[in-house]
């Protein structure tokens, strides 16, 4: 037998048991004859004590750091306790020890601070996994995903899989494509998701399917974007938006309460995704956040009276004027102010500047367009904003588009600023009626917001056969979202053959396209397809957030660094010529 126990297990009750351990070697301290050990295992951490008898046999055969021991001994109280362990209380008096492999020095400490940057740690990830932080973030994983099977399984939903090697799925990302040995010339593309074999399944009866399920995006890469990613994936026939929305607040309910003891009661709140953007610049607000933007002037037209009263060109020339009143700011000295103008000014925000309105706690009002605005005007448009005395008004003024992103930007940093962004604190809410069609200003083509095989509102599809009003058009499709990061979306889908054809022409394919790339869904379609619609989680990011970062790849146990590279399996890499010439490839680069 290696183990009686795990490092993780051993307490006060346990002293004078003879026990047996294995595992790592964290650290080594040796105090003149005697050397302490601490052996590490997934479970924890033991102190194990060499006495003089011992300590002669460690000095003939050496012991370093990520050695692998077995260790025999006994329980014994220590003397002095480590609080911070939960095996703390005690360590083990060895009586015997083997050393079962031994290991190269690290190329980073394995301790919860590493002194390893993200490119060694990912080289050599399986190390890097041996560090606490990592072992829980893939406890916490593995928790999220055994309590939302639960509750899916609890509700009738069954597990089925997809294939991978598919045809292209459309959700706005490149696909990844794995040539044909056997069909020369033919490309499978992996699923960026499998919403046509869901609701394929539909079609087959299976009205309530889930999988947790890995989906493959060729996309630019950021901390919460995987190319290979995993969904909680789900579909429902004979439902509503409703019975959709209620099933999967549930799932949260549950998952929050399940993983780490958060209960809400309430219901989630629903925003229409244009108060989304008129409030919060976004489409996935972030409610921890209280303070919501202020519409002073949108496209021209005035919201905020005294604005007609001023003669300010920036003002007057700009589309779109907003504001924001951030609590209990108003102290902001002139170098904070003038560090906000810097930050507004950085490409990635693209403003020229930004208006700052004091609402100073003896009343008076101060601001860097004095000039133009006598005290009077100030207060009345900070009582446009709904100010308090001591707040900081922060108004940006450009083209509608450019600035609306700009204030949610703006927003948000300034609520991480005020240490509003508690990972602890939960706030969900559902993003409803998104626009059914997006334009895509660079093909000059509408595309779809979600994705092809979301169905308009029934009271718009008339819309349908008017291309210049597609931009009116809603559709029953949601957006989940925690904290200010999008974690889910669906739809209620297209379930008849002559809509889906009308939806694919509205986004520019030509008949024959349409067939040639879904004439199996459109041929499905003719078989008795039932009203269906479902959503997809991502887990990778619910996990995160659930652990407190708004990094995923802390959350994925062999992740792809930010130019998409497994750093320790070093792919993609190149083919050797026997395997071009099987699939009959060249590479032309
Ligand atoms: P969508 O494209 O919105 O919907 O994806 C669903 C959720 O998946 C997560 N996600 C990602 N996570 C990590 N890395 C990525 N590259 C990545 N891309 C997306 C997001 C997102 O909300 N088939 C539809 C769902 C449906 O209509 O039922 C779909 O895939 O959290």
């Amino acid at each position: 037998m290696y183990r009686t126990h795990t490092c993780g297990e051993l307490r006060i009750s346990n002293v004078g048991t003879e026990v047996k351990l294995a595992g790592w070697v964290q650290t080594l301290r040796k105090f003149g004859s005697i050397t302490f050990v601490d052996l590490r295992d997934r479970y924890g951490i033991t102190q194990l004590l060499f006495n003089e008898s011992l300590n002669k046999s460690l000095d003939a055969t050496p012991v370093g750091r990520e050695y692998v021991i077995q260790v025999a001994g006994k329980v014994l109280e220590r003397s002095n306790k480590n609080a911070k362990l939960p095996t703390g209380d005690i360590e083990i008096e060895v009586t015997e020890f083997a050393i079962m492999n031994v290991s190269n020095i690290p190329p980073f400490t394995i301790e919860d601070d590493t002194d390893g940057g993200d490119e060694l740690r990912m080289k050599y990830r399986y190390l890097d996994l041996r560090r606490s932080p990592l072992r829980q973030n893939l406890e916490l994983r593995y928790k999220v995903n055994r309590s939302v099977r639960n509750y899916l399984d609890g509700q009738g939903f069954w597990d089925i899989e997809t294939p991978f090697l598919i045809k292209s799925t459309p959700e706005g990302a490149r696909d990844f494509v794995v040539p044909s040995r056997m069909n020369e010339g033919q490309f499978y593309a992996l699923p960026q998701s499998p919403q046509t074999f869901k609701q394929l399944l539909m079609i087959s009866g299976y009205d309530r399917y889930y999988q947790l399920v890995k989906c493959f995006r060729d996309e630019d890469l950021r901390a919460d974007r995987q190319p290979e990613f995993t969904q909680v994936d789900c579909e429902m026939s004979f439902v509503e938006q409703e019975d959709i929305l209620n099933i999967f607040e549930g799932l949260f309910k549950h998952v929050f309460k399940d993983v780490k003891g958060v209960e809400i009661t309430e219901a989630f709140p629903r925003i229409t995704w244009d108060d989304a953007m008129w409030h919060y610049g976004n489409d996935k607000p972030d409610l921890r956040i209280d303070f919501k933007i202020k519409n002073a002037k949108v496209k021209k037209e005035v919201f905020c009276n005294v604005l007609n009263t001023v003669d300010f060109k920036v003002f007057n020339d700009a589309e779109t004027i907003l504001a924001i009143a951030v609590p209990g700011a108003s102290e902001y000295t002139r170098k904070q102010t003038d560090e906000l103008t810097e930050w507004v000014k950085r490409p990635q925000i693209g403003m020229s500047g930004v208006v700052y309105i004091k609402c100073n706690t003896d009343g008076t009002y101060k601001s860097s367009v004095d000039k133009f605005f006598t005290e009077e005007k100030l207060k009345e448009f900070a009582s446009f904003c709904g100010a308090q005395i001591g707040d900081l008004i922060l108004i940006l003024a450009g083209a509608e588009a450019r600035t609306r992103k700009a204030m949610s930007e703006l927003r948000l940093e300034m609520g991480q600023r005020l240490g509003l962004r508690d990972h602890a604190i939960y706030m969900p809410l559902w993003v409803i009626d998104f626009p059914l069609f997006e334009y895509d200003e660079e093909n000059n083509t509408w595309a779809a917001r979600h994705h092809p095989f979301t169905a308009p509102k029934p009271e718009h599809v008339e819309l349908m056969n008017w291309p210049d009003r597609f931009g009116e058009i809603k559709a029953n499709a949601y957006d989940i979202v925690l904290n200010g990061t999008e974690i889910g979306g669906g739809s209620i889908r297209i379930f008849q053959r002559d809509l889906q054809e009308k939806m694919f022409a509205a986004l520019g394919l030509s008949r024959e396209e349409a067939y040639e790339k879904f004439g199996f869904l459109l041929g499905a379609f003719e078989y008795g397809a039932p009203p269906h619609g479902g959503i997809a989680f991502g887990f990778d990011r619910l996990c995160a957030l659930l652990g407190g970062q708004e990094s995923i790849r802390d959350f994925i146990a062999f992740p792809k660094n930010n130019a998409g590279r497994d750093m320790m399996l070093d792919a993609p890499s190149a083919i050797d010529e026997k395997q071009l010439k099987e699939l009959k490839l060249k590479v032309n680069i």
